[in-house]
């Protein structure tokens, strides 16, 4: 960042844009204080394409003439490329990206760069800004989940028929695939992305032309500088429109369930490379070592994953805060908006992404989860429901199973070892054909409905996604 070289600002060449009401240049310490330009700097393309637009919206308006418009927009389209290729030097002065970009325009173009405010403020700018900046990168994280779930969905693919206990209270329940447990992940996954896009469109509204928080006292065509950004819609209450941050509010919660769930998805990945478990195998390039014991592959990856979630929440609650009891309209507090939004962007972003090459690189041990099938007792509901066919009422079943249970743990037994005539001393309504019922394959097969587990429910379902997804 630049030295205070520049801070000649006194006298009678004012530093600041309002300085001429002043008699005390701002305090040096207010200036830090103040200045946003290290976390906003990152609007400068999205505030660039806004000026232009709103430049042309001046001409369309005859506050400016066409050559004016033309060398305005030329300036600052070098003003971006300073920007884009880091050779834009920031002045201390430089409050917030919309001074810096401003002040820069000036020095390259002369005294026109100050007809570029003409009819804007700050409060509609960074309102425009941040909608166009959220535009793109709700766009691109619905794009990597996208990629996310194709990787589930390929990995559920590898694994169509692989069966494993699935888990209620972490404790084996009843045999599922493991492909229908992946899929679980994609289903979440896809009510994220239409949370996201259901933000995005009421994000996609057009704030400019508000002013400082009254409107405009020229006579610019919202309409059109909406058309030039691609924006169908408007603000209609300009008071509102600097003072409204719910847009973000929506985005950030969007981003904290998708937080969550991949939290979710880590806690799994965590329990499930465990020696005790070993389901899975997870990429030796995303896990790290121990500097003291040699043994030690620890899942980071995941664990920071899991980690990383609270700090997301917590921008939420941050923002939350904020708006809470602010009055209308626009209020410096405003400004803590973008940190808080901008980390849980990047935060997110790089979670999906890095959630989505371990899992395209995670081996599963079938053999773990063959073995994970046998000593759960999980085909009792099998038994059960056998003799709901055979007219016993569902309580009574599952009373006499609890005891063949009860029996088959003592005696060491497995339920789908037993014999007839194991089952016969339960009660006399079992037939040999309880044995066909007594399978994992058969458990999970008879789960036939849609959404369940069964082999051509699940087979169905990787068909449809693969399609959606493509
Ligand atoms: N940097 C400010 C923000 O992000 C821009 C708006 C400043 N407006 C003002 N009235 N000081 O909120």
């Amino acid at each position: 960042m630049a030295s205070r070289k520049s801070g000649k600002a006194a006298g009678n060449k004012p530093s600041k844009a309002w300085a001429g009401r002043f008699r005390e240049q701002t305090n040096r310490l207010v200036e830090a204080f103040t200045r946003s330009v290290a976390v906003d700097r990152r609007l400068y393309a999205h505030d660039i394409q806004g000026s232009i637009a709103h430049c042309r919206t001046l001409a369309k308006a005859g506050v400016l003439t066409r050559r004016e418009t033309a060398t305005i927009a030329k300036g600052l389209q070098s003003v971006c490329r300073e920007l884009e290729q880091d050779r834009f030097r920031f002045l201390p002065e430089d409050e917030d990206i919309h001074m810096a970009i401003e002040r820069r325009l000036t020095e390259l173009i002369g005294p026109l760069g100050g007809k570029l405010h003409t009819g804007r403020s700050r409060n509609d700018q960074v309102a425009l800004d941040i909608r166009l900046y959220l535009r793109d990168e709700v766009k691109a994280l619905i794009g990597r989940l996208t990629e996310f779930q194709r990787v589930l969905v390929a990995q559920a693919q590898a694994h169509e028929n692989v069966p494993m206990p699935g888990y209620t209270h972490l404790q084996r329940a009843q045999p599922v695939l493991f492909a229908h447990h992946l899929l679980a992940y994609v289903e979440m996954f896809e009510r994220d992305k239409g949370r996201l896009d259901d933000a995005h469109v009421r994000l996609n509204v057009m704030p400019l032309g508000s002013g400082a928080l009254a409107g405009s006292n020229y006579p610019v065509d919202r309409l059109y500088t909406a058309s030039l950004l691609d924006f169908p819609a408007v603000t209609q209450n300009s008071l509102d429109a600097v003072s409204d941050r719910d847009f973000m509010i929506e985005v950030s919660s969007a981003l904290a369930v998708v937080m969550m769930h991949l939290s979710r998805m880590s806690e799994e990945l965590i329990i499930w490379s465990t020696q005790e478990f070993h389901f899975v195998d997870l990429p030796d390039g995303f896990c790290t070592g121990s500097s003291m014991m040699p043994q030690k592959k620890n899942p980071d990856v995941p664990e920071l994953v899991r980690g990383k979630t609270g700090r997301v929440y917590g921008h939420l609650m941050s923002l939350m805060t904020t708006l809470k009891a602010l009055p209308l309209s626009y209020n410096r507090d405003l400004q803590e908006d973008k940190p808080a939004l901008f980390d849980a962007l990047d935060t997110t972003r790089d979670s999906v992404a890095v959630m989505t090459e371990l899992m395209r690189r995670l081996r599963v041990d079938r053999e773990a989860l063959t073995r994970a099938l046998t000593g759960g007792g999980m085909l009792a509901t099998e038994i059960a429901d056998y003799l709901v066919t055979k007219g016993v009422p569902f309580r009574e079943a599952h009373a006499i199973t609890g005891r063949v249970v009860r029996w088959a743990l003592d005696e060491g037994r497995e339920l789908s070892d037993l014999s007839v005539e194991d089952l016969l001393a339960f009660s006399p309504r079992f037939e040999k054909s309880v044995l066909e019922r007594l399978t994992v394959q058969g458990a999970i097969d008879r789960k036939a409905q849609i959404g369940g587990t069964a082999r051509e429910q699940v087979a169905r379902r990787i068909k449809e996604l693969t399609k959606r997804l493509a």
